[in-house]
């Protein structure tokens, strides 16, 4: 019996169930937030499509941690999107208020689990969640490299006219202005992207992968991207309830690979029953190991802001 938890039943949460339950790989998922009757009545209305779609996972939609006992995988979404007026330190320390509960909940009613983080900022809440929960960090993992190599995918795709299956792109280090883009792992149609695009093209997509989200918001307004975002998640959380073994780039503990130690950091990892279970080190350019580094600093910076919140 596979049971997989959703913390946070908004855009990003319900989403993300929903694409879970339509996967039919996983028994039971339970969506939870603290507003009455919103994670119930969105259960309700998923599970009625089962007849049509053809599925039979069960969502349950609830406010109370009991129901989310002994899950094998809970996805973390719960919190506020930055409001006007509000400093980076204020949604930081509004969001890690509820990170931080919200893990002890969770931890408390499934001490096994693989907890995959998504709420931002992500690698402070990510970095959080591993602390409050006491896991191997192995068992704590964050949601951002597959989200902007597939964001990068399609920009490469709508460039240069080619099937978007047909690309492979890749994207490390952080999320935001220091995510690291590998062109030297990019492929189009089997051929390095650096055969088939000129270095300024390159620039040109992979600086607006990395607005990719400010991009979606100007567009939308009132909240932030979910479509993309929660596709990732739930890929990574099909890889570790099928123990698939599958290679993406995830927000993943660094012990050592690339010389990077003792921080979150986005890099191609294999993902099975356990979490990460191995981080693969690829063959960098200089200046790709010098912007994983950098990555890696603004990260242990970041990281740093947690000691100012006061719990
Ligand atoms: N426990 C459970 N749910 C909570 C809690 C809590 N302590 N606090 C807030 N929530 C719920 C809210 O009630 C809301 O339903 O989290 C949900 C957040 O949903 P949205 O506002 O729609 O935000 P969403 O777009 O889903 O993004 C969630 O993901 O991409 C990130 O930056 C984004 O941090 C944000 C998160």
């Amino acid at each position: 019996m596979s049971k997989v938890t959703v913390v946070g039943a908004g855009k990003y949460g319900s989403t993300t169930v929903q694409r879970l339950a339509e996967a039919d790989v996983i028994d039971e998922v339970v969506m939870i937030d603290i507003v009455d009757g919103l994670p119930q009545g969105l259960a309700l209305d998923m599970n009625q499509s089962r007849p049509v779609l053809g599925y039979r996972t069960l969502v349950t939609g609830t406010n109370d941690y009991a129901d989310t006992a002994g899950s094998d995988v809970v996805v973390i979404t719960a919190g506020l999107p930055r409001k006007p007026g509000m400093s980076r330190m204020d949604l930081l320390g509004v969001n890690a208020k509820i990170v931080k509960t919200v893990t002890e909940e969770v931890v408390a009613y499934s001490p096994d689990c693989v907890i995959i983080v998504v709420t931002n900022p992500l690698d402070q809440m990510t970095t959080l969640a591993a602390d409050v929960s006491g896991f191997p960090k192995e068992r704590v993992i964050g949601q951002a490299g597959m989200l902007d190599s597939a964001r990068l995918a399609h920009f490469i795709s709508e460039k240069v006219d080619v099937d978007v299956l047909l690309v492979k792109a890749v994207t490390l280090g952080s999320h935001g202005p220091t995510m690291v883009p590998v062109p030297s792992l990019c492929e189009i149609d089997g051929k390095p992207m650096t055969e088939v695009l000129d270095a300024e093209t390159i620039d040109e997509l992979v600086d607006r992968t990395r607005g990719g989200g400010a991009e979606i918001v100007a567009f939308l307004k009132t909240g932030s991207a979910y479509y993309a975002p929660s596709a990732a998640a739930a890929a990574m959380v099909e890889a570790v309830i099928t123990d698939s073994g599958a290679e993406m780039p995830v927000c993943a503990w660094m012990t050592g690979e690339y010389g990077i130690d003792g921080v979150y950091l986005g890099v191609l990892a294999k993902l099975g029953a356990g979490g990460v279970t191995g981080v693969t080190e690829v063959a960098l350019t200089e200046e790709e190991a010098a912007g994983l580094l950098e990555a890696a600093n603004a990260v242990k910076a970041k990281v740093a802001d947690l000691e100012e919140i006061d719990f």
